[in-house]
């Protein structure tokens, strides 16, 4: 019997999901309405904020939220090297121009004392993701420049005792396929501060406006909200079966790989661990051979798009050089999982 593919990423959509889909479908109401109302108000519970404002994607929560948030033509926005290429195009999208900060060396977070060092009088926005789970502490932050956070990743991380997602003054979801919730496609801002909640719902939609400004289509779908409002109801349970698999991980293979170590309040997007760079493109190959769907979590660092030599990003090129990320999600069985431990150790070992 062939074995079947394990994907580096797979949502976990059940029959609640396919049931409110299917009410919204015989309801015929499809574009933003009562699930989206809903959604935002549920999501604002779970994510500690006073308002959330949903949206088509991620991208467009970035776009709105650095918008709101003072970013444009003439200024400049701090930015991750090692992160989605969505926050750059957020950035550009938005007029202002981007400045990349390094990775704190031999992490994947970013750095955000690279990040204070590199400020400038006319930077109006750090954008701070709270990659892969890890969520980062920006208050010290804060005081010089005003801070959007990215949570797609971390949805029910904390700082503290307080929810990452009020990091900041706004917090920017992704609900894309891949993501720890997921609708296909969907995102959210959310905030706890009145006039950025404001703003994003006046930008989001551009019918029948008495005034004309620069607004977008940037609307969820009621299909989405239905699927959001049900992932969200799941979310406790995806981050424990989340933890019960990087436990395993952990406890099975950290004799062989280099783990970055765990932060408090984190919660477990992917599963990542160093090798040595010349290494890893062979055992990326490797794995996948074995049926395995192991990738580098970030697609590119954002200096070699933009054309900035390696030396000015050291430790962001070190990152995208050495990191490995090994499928982590809920829904992966335990006979998969034993198959993702057994293929790297035949290749690490
Ligand atoms: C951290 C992060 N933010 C934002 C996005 C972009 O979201 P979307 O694809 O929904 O526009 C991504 C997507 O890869 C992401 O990983």
């Amino acid at each position: 019997m062939t074995r079947a593919f394990i994907p580096h990423s797979r949502p976990l959509l059940g029959p609640e999901e396919a049931q409110a889909a299917a009410a919204v479908v015989r309801s015929g109401m499809l574009a933003q309405g009562p699930e989206v109302e809903a959604l935002e108000r549920e999501a604002a519970r779970v994510l500690g904020t006073r308002h959330c404002v949903a949206l088509a994607h991620g991208t467009a929560a970035l776009h709105l939220g650095l918008v709101a948030l003072g970013a444009g033509p003439g200024r400049t926005v701090l930015l991750p090297s090692y992160g989605c290429t969505s926050l750059l195009n957020a950035v550009l999208q938005s007029g202002a121009q981007p400045l990349l900060v390094d990775c704190v060396p031999g992490l994947p977070d970013m750095d955000l004392q690279d990040a204070q060092a590199k400020v400038r009088p006319d930077t109006a926005v750090a954008l701070v993701p709270h990659l892969f789970g890890r969520p980062l502490e920006v208050r010290p932050l804060e005081e010089r420049v005003a801070v959007l956070t990215d949570g797609t990743h971390a949805p029910g991380a904390t700082v503290g005792r307080s929810p990452a997602a009020r990091q900041g003054r706004a917090c920017a979801f992704s609900f894309y396929a891949t993501k720890m919730l997921a609708a296909g496609e969907g995102g959210l801002l959310a905030t706890s501060r009145a006039d950025v909640a404001r703003l994003a719902r006046n930008l989001r939609s551009y019918d029948q406006r008495p005034d004309w400004r620069l607004r977008f289509n940037y609307k969820m779908t009621e299909v989405s909200a239905a699927l959001l409002r049900i992932q969200f109801r799941r979310l406790g349970s995806f981050l424990e079966e989340r933890q019960a698999l990087a436990r395993r991980y952990r406890a099975e293979l950290g004799d062989l790989l280099e783990l970055p170590p765990e932060v408090p309040g984190q919660v477990h997007y992917r599963f990542l661990a160093r090798v040595p760079s010349r290494r890893l493109p062979g055992l990326l190959r490797a794995l996948r051979e074995k049926g395995v769907g192991a990738a580098r979590p970030v697609f590119r660092p954002l200096h070699r798009y933009l054309g900035i030599p390696a030396r000015d990003l050291p430790h962001a090129e070190e990152a995208w050089r050495r990191t490995l990320s090994l499928p982590l999600y809920p829904g992966l069985s335990s006979q998969e999982a034993d198959h993702v431990i057994q293929a790297v150790r035949e290749e690490l070992s």
